[in-house]
């Protein structure tokens, strides 16, 4: 969603900003906008569309003089996509200009009262009373002002802003919204995230609710809402920055469909020692294992498919209770969380509003609570009682890929390290280990062994609808399948039970209805092979996935993806491998945006 830049220093701002913009794209937006400051007044850009618009429109940046501004993308919530509505807005006398990250939720009423004091307002957005109560506070201090300006907010905001009266510094303030400041030489910068900072500088400070900074060319400084100057950590970002760039891949996504052996592995690695798993960042007896009478996941999108899959694994590995839960409907729902519950929350941006708030809920209600993130700092592994990183590396791409592989192998880790808090036969253990250690292995051969992905996506990306169908862990992955389906090559795809066909779906199949059968669990092969003979006599065209070796397979359906052996608890993590080339390449034949798919955004920061 909306990204933000800000920089001060002595180099032209412009073309700085518009490069940031560039690497915060992938979050989403609808349109874009730079505001400079120029000698004693701030030039403002702005562009509906893509940044490569707002380039042109200022020749790259270079036809915007000036040494401190703060710039942004937006993806529209309140008020349409338009240059009126774009960020940054200006206060009326025209000293602030400010962009924002984030919904007001009481701007209406805020409004109303700027309104009746004199205030003009030039678009329909909720971010614009912010910069008109700045004005109004405004007595000499831009930090004064902006505290008083955000005693008044209700809702979330990462804020940028600069002012006529303070030309050489940039302000900012989050509660609820990610911004990191970028801390260089001679220069200072501040982001929605690292990505548009690491080609600057990899020492940042990971600023946090309520916190306030003012940076120059020379000097960072964070405060307190009393205006108490706080000692923030200096962190190095550690990671490439090719790590952020396509390196030769024509989308990110395939890119971070081929990084998954390295990220699996990258997850897997520091968490096993001398044949056991670990998990120093836990902390956890047997005894506070004990404690706990079930455990709560919860997410959205992607990650909460990751937790459904994973639902399975703790269950057959731990046999305690796992509930998996939507984390838009559980902040709603009155959820019979206690002290004896452990809410476990993924998340890859760490920064989703709906998992952050049904965090917040379990949190209140006395859960121990464990985040799986894979963004470093971000909101939600902070908040989190324990946080498992998964160390995929920065993920680009809106469609999640190495995020979700990452997500379940932490979710295995964590069942093999519960269930052998447990107690476990050394043996089960020595081959749950060997099982894990495969899987990066195996995941490389699940992306070798079809090479016939994009013929058939050339024979099923004009379909109308496609149905995804599997029985336990496979239906979990048929529902991810599915989802990358529809995110990225905008075919309407859903998945089923597959023994839930029968109960009402099988009346949609008819002659050539593509549907792709997930056959990756040998206890229950035989019935999902019975809804493929069922479906089959309806004239549907079979697109089967399964093991390597599964002779049975062969005479069963039209068409074929294939998994190498792979440990069934775990089968998920290479099932999902093919699934989402087959999303790649279909989205590739219909000519789809495909690292940024319409109307999505990566981080989804507004309820
Ligand atoms: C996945 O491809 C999606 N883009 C989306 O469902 C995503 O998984 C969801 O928004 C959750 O994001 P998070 O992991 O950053 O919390």
């Amino acid at each position: 969603m909306c990204g933000i830049v800000g920089f001060t220093g002595t180099q032209q701002a412009a073309p700085v900003l518009l490069e940031g913009l560039k690497k915060l794209e992938y979050r989403g937006y609808d349109s874009a906008g730079v505001a400079v400051m120029d000698k004693d007044r701030i030039a403002v850009s702005k562009v509906t569309g893509r940044i490569a618009s707002l380039c042109e429109k200022t020749g790259q940046g270079k036809a915007v003089p000036g040494t401190t501004g703060v710039g942004h993308t937006r993806w529209a919530t309140h008020g349409a996509p338009t240059e009126e509505n774009a960020h940054p807005h200006l206060s009326n006398d025209g000293k602030f200009a400010i962009v924002h990250n984030g919904i007001i939720e009481n701007y209406l009423e805020l409004r109303e009262e700027l309104t009746g004091r004199g205030y003009h307002f030039e678009s329909q957005t909720d971010t614009e009373v912010i910069v008109h109560l700045i004005e109004m506070y405004y007595r000499g201090s831009v930090r004064e002002a902006l505290i008083r300006t955000t005693n008044r907010l209700q809702g979330s905001y990462a804020l940028g802003v600069i002012c006529t009266e303070e030309p050489e510094k940039i302000f900012a303030v989050r509660e609820a919204s990610p911004l990191i400041l970028g801390i260089g030489v001679g220069e200072n910068f501040f982001a929605s995230d690292v990505t548009a900072l690491v080609s600057y500088t990899r020492n940042v400070i990971y600023l946090e609710d309520g916190e306030y900074a003012e940076l120059t060319p020379d000097s960072v400084r964070v405060f307190d809402c009393s205006g108490r100057i706080l000692d923030k950590e200096i962190s190095r970002v550690t990671w490439d920055v090719r790590a952020a760039e396509k390196g030769g891949y024509a989308h990110f996504m395939l890119k971070e469909i081929m990084e998954q052996p390295g990220a699996v592995k990258a997850t897997i690695e520091p968490r096993l020692k001398n044949g056991k798993v670990v998990f120093d960042e836990l902390g956890m007896t047997e005894k506070d294992l004990r404690s706990i009478r079930k455990i709560v996941i919860t997410a959205c999108g992607s990650a909460y498919y990751a937790g459904c899959s994973g639902k399975y694994v703790l269950e057959s590995l731990c046999r305690i209770p796992v509930e998996v839960e939507l984390a838009s409907e559980l902040r709603y729902s009155d959820p019979l969380i206690d002290s004896h519950t452990l809410l476990i929350v993924i998340s890859q941006s760490g920064e989703t509003a709906d998992t952050i708030a049904a965090l917040k809920e379990g949190r209140e209600r006395g859960a121990k609570t464990l985040a799986i993130v894979n963004v470093l700092g971000s909101s939600i592994a902070k908040l989190a009682g324990m946080t498992v990183y998964t160390w995929a590396g920065p993920e680009i791409a809106v469609a999640t890929t190495k995020g979700f592989t990452t997500q379940l192998v932490v979710l295995y880790l964590l069942a093999v390290y519960f269930a052998d808090l447990q107690g476990l036969a050394a043996s089960v253990y020595a081959q749950l280990i060997a099982s894990l250690q495969a899987l990066p292995r195996q995941i490389q051969q699940a992306i070798d062994m079809n090479p016939s992905i994009p013929e058939l996506a050339g024979k099923y990306h004009g379909s109308s609808s496609l149905f995804f169908i599997g029985r336990n862990t496979d239906y979990a992955v048929a529902l991810e399948g599915a989802l990358k389906m529809k995110e990225i090559s905008y075919l309407h795809a859903e998945a089923y039970a597959a023994g839930e066909l029968k109960h009402g779906t099988i009346a949609l199949i008819e002659e050539h209805t593509p549907v792709i059968a997930l056959c990756c669990n040998w206890t229950i092969m035989e019935k999902t092979m019975n809804n493929i003979v069922e479906v089959k006599a309806r004239g549907a065209e079979v697109l089967a996935l399964s093991f390597r070796g599964n002779q049975k397979i062969l005479s069963a359906a039209d068409d074929f993806l294939f998994i190498p052996d792979t440990d069934p608890l775990f089968s998920a993590v290479t099932e999902i491998i093919p699934l989402q080339l087959l999303a790649y390449y279909t989205a590739l034949e219909n000519g789809c945006d495909i690292d940024k798919p319409k109307n999505l955004a990566k981080s989804v920061t507004v309820e």
